[in-house]
């Protein structure tokens, strides 16, 4: 069984790509990459694949009649990329409940805070106006649902009385890079075991 190979999803910075890349590149995440898939082609993400010789697929919304073309093609793509592990990493779009079956058990997201509060978008403002004391960031499987599969890590981050959305995304963000490369790592490895709705994560492979 040779290395996994990882496909990642964003449609935008890719700094969270870019943090994968670097622990690929230093050998802490044993995998290699099978592509990056946008559907923004002027997202920043993608001179971070070209500058690491990663192929890229632009699957644009714009570019087909309607939503179940562009769907095949996305899932063209990703069956194409033959990847083992797809990687949502600042992925805007959300993903046909078909889609997400055909690759149940190999999708995770990132997203900051800590499910089950405050899915979907503006996250840290949701944070924010609720008053919360602690935020954070979670890295899960990805189900049929928004922000609800299987929680993978959480991130704690404390939430300052002088915080702004940026501040807060700014410093989540930094745990962010921490955990998405962590749980790619944990995955490429085999650590990962589901039960039941915990994913429990073994301390070595083959445990
Ligand atoms: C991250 O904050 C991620 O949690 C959210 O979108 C943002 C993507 O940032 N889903 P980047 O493109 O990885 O820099």
């Amino acid at each position: 069984m040779g290395m996994k190979r990882i496909a990642v999803l964003a449609s935008g910075r890719g700094s969270n790509f870019q943090a994968i890349i670097d622990r690929v590149c230093d050998g802490t995440i044993p995998a290699e990459f099978a592509c990056l898939i946008t559907d923004n082609p002027s997202a920043y993400a993608i001179k971070r694949a070209e500058k690491h010789d990663i192929s890229v697929s632009v699957v644009s919304f714009s570019d087909y009649p309607d939503r179940e073309s562009y769907n095949q093609a996305l899932e063209k793509a990703m069956q194409e990329s033959g990847a083992d592990l797809f990687v949502l990493a600042g992925y805007m779009r959300l993903l046909k409940p078909e889609t997400v079956r055909g690759f149940a058990g190999k999708m995770i997201n990132i997203h900051p805070a800590l499910l089950p509060s405050f899915s979907g978008l503006h996250a840290q403002q949701q944070a924010l106006d609720y008053g919360v004391k602690i935020a954070g960031c979670t890295v899960h499987f990805v189900d049929e649902g928004m922000d609800t599969g299987l929680i993978i890590l959480q991130y704690p981050v404390v939430v300052l009385s002088d915080d702004t959305e940026e501040s807060l995304a700014a410093r989540i963000m930094e745990f962010e890079h921490l955990s998405l490369p962590l749980a790619v790592k944990l995955f490429c490895e085999d650590r990962l075991e589901v039960s039941g709705r915990t994913v429990i994560i073994h301390d070595h492979q083959d445990e």
